[in-house]
């Protein structure tokens, strides 16, 4: 493992801290040693295999990739041996895997290390970074697995751990929010075994804490997570996309009360007089509550997300960011009209982008 003399500091915007960092760090990177999965590339530590490992895992499944990397491994047991192979016999070990460019540059960098390297694994996140097909997912994966490097791994999984760990709403498809959570990464990475730790943050980003129904019940870092505190873990991270003219980004919710379901008439443009759910463009969920009360001067809870359906128009497409809520049971003297059963829902106009979503959920 190497050592660092200090931690990098946590950013300025996540501090101080709201949980033991130190304390999370420890507890994740011990998880991972007792329940950690067994997968065939957890058995070594040859940079050469972890390196075809991670190029693989690049898009596709684990349950995919298993018998794939025993194969290639079994044929191309070291960098030589790859850096020598036909390209022909590269692909078919490769087929049926998907996005072929990997093979290719997987090939090429064999050939480079086997060349330039003397067979030697480049070992430093920087070096690593360098090789074709190599981004930097993949470089920190390899840098701590491989190497002991205290590198955090960003993406889908560790993303949504660090929004629900410090209950935080940054919108996750922003560069500077990616910055910012490997800048906690790193800061968290600094205090366990990197390997273990990055490992046992993929592994609770797939088994655990997962985007919909998170297991909180049996996660191994509950106590320090601020956003089961909160009671927000379901509805983070906050995931929204690029914004444009033509594209309309929504918070659409299925609020349900008392077993009848929350619907708004439209009272202008294209949808006038028809019926759907109700929807804003919101920033995150929280914002959702605060419009709809500004509307309804009623409280409502989003209690889950649900996924994005699209929609396209003829001039426009919306982006519906479905979440699932409730209206507390009770008088609710401005809402009342708004309240449908499902059996009253079904005689009413919906617009196609709102029934879709309804049937979708109707089949759940
Ligand atoms: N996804 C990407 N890298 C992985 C790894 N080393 N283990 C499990 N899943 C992964």
């Amino acid at each position: 493992m190497m050592i660092q003399k200090t931690a990098p500091l946590l950013p300025e915007a996540l501090s101080p801290a709201p949980f033991d960092t130190p304390g999370f760090s420890r507890t994740i990177a011990s998880w991972y040693r007792a329940c950690g999965r067994d997968l065939p590339w957890r058995r070594t530590r040859d940079p050469y295999a972890i390196w075809v490992s991670e190029i693989m895992l690049q898009q596709t499944q684990v349950d995919t990739v298993k018998p794939y990397f025993e194969r290639f491994m079994a044929h191309f047991p070291t960098v030589f041996d790859l850096a020598e192979a036909s390209m022909d016999d590269v692909y078919k070990l490769w087929e049926g895997l998907g996005y072929y460019r990997r093979a290719a540059h997987l090939k090429e960098a064999a050939m480079t290390v086997a060349n330039t390297g003397h067979g030697e694994f480049p070992s430093t996140f920087e070096q690593i970074r360098l090789l074709k097909g190599i981004g930097d997912y993949t470089a920190s994966a390899i840098a701590s697995i491989a190497f002991g490097e205290p590198k955090g791994v960003i993406d889908g999984n560790t993303l949504r751990i660090i929004s629900r760990i410090f209950n935080r709403q940054d919108n996750i498809a922003k560069t500077s929010t990616k910055k910012l959570y490997q800048a906690a990464m790193d800061h968290l990475i600094a205090f366990a075994d990197p390997s273990d730790f990055n490992q046992g943050m993929m592994d609770l980003g797939a088994t655990v804490c997962t985007p919909k129904k998170p297991a909180c019940h049996c996660c191994p870092v509950k106590s320090f997570c601020q956003a089961d505190a909160a009671g927000t873990a379901a509805l983070l991270p906050v995931n929204i996309k690029n914004r444009n003219k033509t594209d309309i980004y929504l918070i659409t919710a299925v609020l349900r009360c008392q077993g009848k379901y929350f619907l708004v008439k439209n009272q202008e443009g294209l949808l006038n007089g028809l019926y759907g759910l109700v929807q804003y463009e919101a920033e995150s969920p929280m914002g959702f509550e605060d419009q709809f009360y500004d509307s309804y001067r009623t409280g409502v809870r989003l209690l889950e997300y649900e996924k994005e359906f699209r929609h396209v128009f003829s001039h426009r497409v919306w982006h519906m960011s479905v979440y699932f809520g409730e209206i507390e049971a009770g008088e609710h003297p401005h809402i009342d009209e708004n309240l449908y059963t499902w059996e009253e829902m079904q005689h009413l106009a919906i617009p196609t982008a709102h029934k879709k979503i309804i049937e979708a959920l109707s089949r759940l």
